[in-house]
């Protein structure tokens, strides 16, 4: 279900991005409440097509604003859009925010947790960063922030005034890849090898509690490596969203299908079915026979096309969206999700 929101504010956050605030009428702050870390889904119509994309809210729960940040992507057909043409006054229809990723805050934690993000990550990472400083006096944040330069460093000033007013509990460390870093430790790009000398250095993961990652994949998997096998970090207090995946080691190769399945599903409180051909997901063919199924990335990323299996078989391509608890429980990314059954019960609402 998605709704139109007005565009309050629009503002040139570097060269390449801007951020984008929208207008929550007082009949939708409920649907639109969110936790530090989730995400928006943006559905707009651009030169004609239907355009889909998630983006991660950088505003805290507690500003009572709802805001993204989108960077430009080279040919990039939303962010390009979004960095040239979109203004204040227009509409954008909004699904309501979603995701695994964001922490959970109670005053009485003393914790020690190490973010980390490089570019556009900074997004879910800057709320995540502000309802920790501002919920727990007691916890300690290291930041690890990688970019090519301190101009193209997205919200460098909102971090330096946090740093000024929050310098007993907040460490930053800027790494940049195309210019100098005040140390050999920060220049560079950030990935493993040079996150195992600045944890050594300045966050021993031995006294980390919690870790918050988002950035490039391979970026992402290879700091996931060196905690679970160098530093033997509990990979459940290893957190992490990406906004865009290759196939991954995650991914299984499917079992061919044979022939085509029918589907029965519910789907906003209505019972609908459709044939799922063979090699089709489910989302694939739900949307073929005109159903409004929710999705957004259509790469197993975003979660945003969850559903649960009542009854049938079905086996996912690449899955980076749900936890093994999720999978477990019977849920499925019906864009990843190939029906290996005759029939499939199927439920979008959870
Ligand atoms: C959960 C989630 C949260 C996200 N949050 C943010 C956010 O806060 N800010 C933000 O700017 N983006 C975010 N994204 C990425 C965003 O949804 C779009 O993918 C991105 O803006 C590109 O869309 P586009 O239409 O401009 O590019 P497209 O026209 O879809 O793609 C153009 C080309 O760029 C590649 N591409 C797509 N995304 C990226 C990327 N991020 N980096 C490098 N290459 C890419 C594509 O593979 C394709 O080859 C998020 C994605 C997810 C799944
Ligand atoms: S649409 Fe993003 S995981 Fe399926």
């Amino acid at each position: 279900m998605h709704h139109s929101l007005r565009i309050k504010g629009i503002q040139k956050e570097t060269s390449e991005s801007v951020s984008i605030e929208f207008e929550v009428p007082s009949d939708l702050i409920e649907e639109f409440s969110f936790k530090s870390g989730q995400f928006l889904t943006l559905k707009h119509t651009v030169n004609g097509e239907e355009l889909r994309r998630s983006y991660s809210l950088c505003s805290t729960p507690k500003s009572g604003k709802l805001k993204v940040v989108v960077k430009q992507i080279q040919n990039g057909k939303f962010s390009t859009f979004a960095n040239t043409k979109l203004k204040t006054g227009d509409h954008i229809e909004l699904g309501k925010p979603a995701g695994n990723f964001f922490v959970e805050t109670n005053k009485q934690n003393q914790k020690s947790y190490t973010l980390i993000a490089a570019g556009s990550g900074i997004t879910p990472i800057i709320s995540i960063l502000k309802t920790i400083l501002n919920d727990e006096p007691n916890s300690t944040v290291n930041l690890f922030y990688g970019n090519k330069s301190p101009e193209l460093t997205i919200f460098k000033n909102k971090i330096d005034e946090l740093i000024t007013q929050f310098n007993n509990n907040l460490n930053v460390h800027y790494i940049y890849s195309k210019t100098k870093g005040e140390s050999r430790f920060h220049s560079g790009r950030l990935e493993g090898r040079k996150l195992k000398k600045l944890f050594k250095k300045f966050a021993p993961a031995h006294s980390c509690d919690e870790i918050f990652i988002c950035g490039p994949q391979e970026m992402t998997l290879s700091i996931i490596d060196l905690l679970e096998n160098k530093f033997n970090f509990n990979s459940s207090k290893i957190h992490y969203e990406l906004f865009t995946a290759k196939t991954t080691e995650k991914s299984v190769p499917l079992k061919k299908s044979k022939g085509s399945s029918s589907a029965t599903a519910t789907l906003n409180g209505e019972t609908i079915e459709f044939v799922v051909k063979k090699n089709e997901s489910i989302l694939e063919a739900g949307l073929s026979a005109g159903h409004d199924i929710p999705f957004s990335c259509q790469g197993g990323v975003c979660g945003v096309c969850k559903c649960f299996i009542g009854d049938g078989k079905v086996e996912m391509e690449n899955n980076i969206a749900l936890s093994d608890d999720e999978v477990s429980s019977g849920a499925v990314l019906s864009c990843q999700a190939k029906v290996l059954s005759p029939s499939i019960k199927i439920s979008f609402d959870y």
